[in-house]
């Protein structure tokens, strides 16, 4: 579900039209709707109310000041990543007591950081992040509070370098160790052992995966209830979304942007009442605080990218459209080939259309946005809309090439306000010298 759709002919993000965004601020623009992200965030604390629930949006996704405030007001907690992280959390005016701290290689400084802000936990990666942890706390004489980061070793995710719940991969203790470690945990004096973590991978599009992990963990999450008086689970987050929407066999894929809604079915078999039918019935036996870390779910269908074409170019068979944003500004799409719907401003009925790559203006080859895509005619100066880029579209954005990383406006309603200005050369070499 997303606030933006084709009205008389132009595309608008709730009531605010997005040529005149684009105009206005200049592209490459990502735009952001303020009801989307409430929506989405309304949609999945309704859906979980039978449970005692905290929700510790994931901020790596977006971590825009205006986002996090928006969300902090929703009554969200964060799930952080790095001291920076924090610092913007508290900065947007979220709470140290909502934040949770999770990632593999926490330094020292980050941790006593942490510890000095009060915040809720550290997510626990490792039985040596656990002595770092205790060592710093003994020093500032200050009990850390930590949940282990526990691996159910259940496959999960769309893409190899974003499945986080196997062995195969860096994250968390191996759950049949999970009980040790936490016995070595609670004689460390300097230690509270506050909850436990799981966190099997992003854009899961099936339910199966945390109903498996979740069973596997159960038995678990009983004995550190019981045994070490661990008052929450966390769940992590994962859950995914549409980005390529179900259409009609026959109509062009730019034509309606996120058609799935307008073709009145289900793009994907996980919707939030699912996630929610199939855990809550696990979960609540419990009687224990539920954490979710949803991040992409939360922010990726509320925003987009919005893009003008430069050149039109035909190479041999090949047709490409370059546009005035690049793998600097998306990633996604040259970094996981992740597919991300292209609809131009005006409206265009369905014709016949031409297979093009849209490509950006970086100098590399692997500088795509869309391969092999029908879109309509297209001309210089035409404005195009990436989709479903509010999620790891800006936080993953770079200054490669010395491109300035773009604007951000966030939408409500008929208004909108610019929430990050457009970087300048002076941005691109502060703090250096010569
Ligand atoms: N919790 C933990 C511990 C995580 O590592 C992550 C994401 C999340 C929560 C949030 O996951 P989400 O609900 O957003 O799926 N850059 C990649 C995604 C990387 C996800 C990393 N961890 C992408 O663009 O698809």
């Amino acid at each position: 579900m997303h606030e933006f759709r084709y009205c008389r002919g132009r595309l608008v993000c709730e009531g605010t039209d997005l040529e005149m965004l684009a105009r206005r601020y200049g592209t490459p623009l990502y735009v952001y709707s303020q009801a989307t992200l409430a929506s989405h965030c309304r949609r999945l604390m309704a859906a979980l109310h039978p449970l005692d629930t905290l929700l510790c949006y994931a901020m790596k996704a977006n971590s825009n000041l205006a986002v996090l405030s928006r969300l902090a007001r929703l009554g969200s907690g964060f799930d952080t990543v790095s001291a920076g992280e924090l610092y913007r959390a508290l900065r947007a005016g979220g709470k140290a007591s909502r934040c949770v701290f999770a990632g593999v290689g926490k330094t020292e400084a980050e941790i006593r950081y942490a510890l000095r802000l009060g915040i809720l936990a550290f997510h626990v990666e490792s039985v040596a992040e656990l002595r770092r942890i205790h060592a710093v706390a003994a020093t500032l004489r200050r009990r850390a509070p930590v949940a282990l980061r526990v691996n159910p070793d259940v496959v999960a995710g769309g893409h190899a370098k974003i499945t986080t719940g196997t062995y195969e991969n860096k994250f968390g203790i191996p759950w049949e160790r999970a009980l040790a470690i936490y016995e070595a945990a609670a004689k460390l004096s300097w230690i509270e052992t506050v909850g436990v973590q799981m966190h099997i991978g992003s854009q899961i599009t099936t339910v199966a995966p945390f109903a498996q992990a979740v069973r596997r963990l159960l038995p678990l999450v009983r004995a550190l209830r019981d045994r070490f008086r661990i008052r929450y689970f966390s769940i992590g987050g994962g859950i995914g979304i549409v980005y390529r929407p179900a259409l009609e066999s026959g109509s062009p894929d730019w034509w309606r942007p996120g058609g799935a809604r307008r073709a009145g079915r289900t793009a994907l078999p996980l919707t939030i009442e699912l996630y929610a039918r199939t855990l809550v019935p696990l979960l609540r036996p419990l009687g224990m605080r539920i954490l979710l870390e949803p991040g992409r779910f939360i922010v990726g269908n509320a925003g987009v990218l919005l893009t003008r074409v430069e050149y039109l170019k035909h190479l041999g068979r090949k047709n490409y459209v370059i546009v005035d944003a690049a793998m600097n500004d998306l990633l996604r799409p040259a970094f996981y080939d992740s597919y991300h719907q292209i609809v131009p401003l005006r409206e265009r009925m369905p014709g016949r259309g031409t297979a093009v790559d849209v490509v950006g203006p970086v100098c590399e080859s692997g500088d795509f946005l869309a391969k092999d895509r029908i879109l309509p005619e297209l001309q210089e100066g035409d404005h195009l809309a990436v989709m479903s880029a509010g999620a790891y579209g800006f936080t993953m954005a770079s200054n490669y090439n010395s491109r300035p990383r773009p604007a951000e406006v966030l939408v409500h309603g008929k208004r909108s306000l610019l929430v990050r200005r457009r970087e300048t050369f002076a941005d691109l070499v502060r703090g250096e010298r010569k």
